[in-house]
């Protein structure tokens, strides 16, 4: 495993996500307040950018615009249809006011 720095804690706003892009793994990186969440930014469903959805702030979950599933950033499962298999998970560490991504 090694770590790939995403960004630093004051370049994205809470309830923000952003997607970034390392090697293969395509990342959507959700801020809420001091937590951050890391999901595979592709959609279970089609492939549509998860990042450029809403943060459901309440739910801890991030909206697919395209149809309207919402994923838990805790665990990539799906709350609700049309999607039924979850997204990736990845682990984060956040130190020094920089946010960074485990990776394989
Ligand atoms: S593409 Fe995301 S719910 Fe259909």
């Amino acid at each position: 495993m090694t770590l790939h720095r995403l960004c630093g804690t004051a370049e994205m706003a809470d309830g923000e996500a952003r997607r970034f892009d390392v090697g293969e793994h395509r990342i959507a990186l959700v801020r809420l307040a001091d937590e951050w969440y890391a999901l595979g930014d592709r959609c279970s469903h089609a492939d549509i950018s998860l990042s450029e959805g809403e943060v459901l702030i309440e739910e801890c979950a991030l909206e697919c615009w395209k149809h309207g599933s919402s994923f838990d950033l805790r665990t990539g499962e799906p709350q609700s249809l049309p999607a039924t298999r979850p997204v990736p998970v990845y682990v984060l560490k956040v130190e020094h006011d920089e946010v960074k991504v485990e990776l394989p």
